[in-house]
């Protein structure tokens, strides 16, 4: 994609360095984010309008700690540095940076002391977020100090002759009350960033990228019915047409009524001719006996290969494959990692396209999640399947402890589906990062009518979270749980108990196994 104008932020290993570039994007810019190593070379070669300069753990008098190349901060584009990269900032220009004697973290009140170019226009005093070891104490020559906190002291500076600004607090968090206008001015008017980064442009230019690079050619993709997978392969319908063949694998290990309510989003709403194939006999054969969660984990990776080098057997002289890589996974390995960090393993189909000779497709690799969702949107994906929880690849099998058989496969989707349904009514199912049953390889005595009952136990586990990273365990109202509970043990022939899981992550994982 050949867009003009963009930020480029350089990544000094803060944890917030993604949501400078998601925030910039959100007002319309485009961002890229490099290694803080980046060549000012190639920086003159990409052009940017401005760069950002992120924060970072370190301290700059660090021993090991990551120094940009000196001609960055001559390339005579308009430069911010955020906490770290403000200090290195007042380093690199003859000024002096001392340790706190504390680490300052958290809320403070700035006050706007000075006409300033990145401040205009904001209020006089507002809340910012601070998170930092180090703080500037005297200013290098050309630079002014334009706001104030109590505890830091000097919270901004400026150098407007050369365009360069420091912020010891971090405009990017939503703590800063007025973050997103500085941004705005950092970006828009000191920078000059005139164009309007949307995903309909965004979808068009991509469109139009992917048919010249296939031209004629054929491509192959693997859709799993989470969003990534789905806005992908309609993004190369619309540009390949029929020589893109998806498909899709019936595990046997989907959700109730999944396989249906694809084949319809697929076929009918998105116009997509998905290969849907029921391949649930070979991964139960695959999986028999198998207890150990890595060995499940590894069976199901290798069955998916078969089935999908099948297909493509029959499809016959495919040069692509596509694949739903989204921006964080390239930043976390590749990118910012450098070259020799390898691309997360569950991203390529278990190797395929080294071993079939398939150049990779890759077309939602610059965006982030919430930029994939409108994508989606704006192709004709329903909101209601792009606001649905993550399902793991290996599907029910890591949910179903001990051996995986077709009927306790059954026994789950039932109580998985009263479970989400109990949500969806209560109107929670979108504030839960993901919801869902699991089942136990234990069974416990129950009463029911005047029978004694000796049945499996299953538990609910829902999460709230931003990233999948960490996770809380969602506080679902008791009485919808109960009447969730009673449901299932109603209505669910073989489960007789069930438990709430309370563990956050860490230390649990959201999946069990
Ligand atoms: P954990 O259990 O590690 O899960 O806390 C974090 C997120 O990742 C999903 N997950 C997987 N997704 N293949 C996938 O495609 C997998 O093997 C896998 N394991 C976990 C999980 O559902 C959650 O959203």
């Amino acid at each position: 994609m050949d867009i003009r104008e963009k930020i480029i932020i350089l990544d000094f290993g803060s944890q917030y360095t993604q949501l400078i570039a998601r925030r910039t994007r959100e007002l319309g810019v485009y961002s890229e984010i490099y290694p803080y190593s980046v060549s000012p070379e190639e920086i003159r070669k990409i052009s940017p309008k401005g760069l950002i300069l992120s924060g970072g753990p370190s301290s700059v008098y660090a021993h090991a700690a990551p120094v940009c190349h000196d001609g960055i901060f001559h390339l005579g584009i308009p430069l911010l540095g955020i906490c770290y990269g403000m200090q290195l900032i007042a380093k690199a220009f003859g000024g002096r940076v001392d340790r706190a004697p504390g680490r300052e973290f958290g809320d403070a009140i700035l006050t706007v002391t000075g006409k300033s170019e990145l401040l205009q226009d904001l209020k006089p005093e507002f809340h910012v977020w601070m998170s930092h070891g180090d703080k500037v104490e005297a200013l290098p020559d050309g630079f002014s100090v334009v706001a104030k906190t109590e505890n830091a002291g000097i919270a901004a500076v400026e150098n407007n002759e050369k365009k360069i600004y420091g912020l010891q607090f971090h405009p990017e968090v939503v703590h800063t009350s007025q973050g997103k206008e500085i941004l705005q001015n950092f970006a828009r008017r000191i920078s000059g960033c005139r164009d309007a980064w949307t995903m309909r442009s965004f979808a068009d230019e991509t469109i139009d990228a992917v048919r010249d690079r296939v031209g004629q050619r054929k491509v192959l993709c693997a859709v799993s019915g989470g969003v990534d997978s789905t806005v992908t392969a309609a993004l190369l319908s619309r540009a390949v047409g029929d020589r893109l063949y998806p498909i899709f694998v019936d595990t046997g290990l989907m959700r109730h009524g999944e396989v249906d309510y694809l084949r319809e989003q697929f076929n009918q709403k998105l116009k997509l001719k998905v290969h849907m194939v029921d391949a649930s006999g070979r991964f139960f054969a695959r999986l028999q006996g198998i207890r150990d969660p890595e060995k499940k984990r590894k069976a199901i990776g290798e069955e998916f290969i078969r089935v999908f080098e099948d297909y493509a057997d029959r499809v016959k002289d495919v040069d692509f494959l596509a694949q739903g890589t989204l921006y964080p996974d390239l930043i976390e390995s590749t990118l910012v990692k450098g070259p020799s960090a390898v691309i997360k393993s569950h991203h390529n189909v278990g190797g395929l396209p080294e071993k079939m000779h398939l150049k990779l497709v890759e077309p939602l690799k610059m965006l982030f999640k919430d930029e994939v969702r409108r994508v989606g949107a704006e192709l004709g994906i329903d909101p209601e399947f792009l606001a649905r929880h993550p399902f793991p690849g290996p599907g029910l099998a890591v949910r179903i402890i001990g051996t995986v058989t077709p009927e306790r496969a059954e026994l789950l989707k039932q109580a998985d589906h009263i479970f989400i349904e109990g949500i969806q009514k209560a109107g929670l199912y979108d504030e839960i990062w993901q919801a869902f049953a699991v089942l136990l390889p234990v069974k416990s005595v129950g009463i029911m009518g005047d029978e004694r009952t000796y049945e499996n136990a299953c538990v609910l586990r829902a999460v709230t979270s931003l990233d999948g990273m960490t996770a809380d365990w969602a506080k679902i109202p008791a009485d919808v749980l109960g009447r969730i509970s009673n449901k299932i043990v109603n209505e669910v022939r073989g489960i007789n108990r069930v438990l709430y899981d309370i563990s956050s992550k860490p230390p649990g994982t959201i999946e069990w196994e």
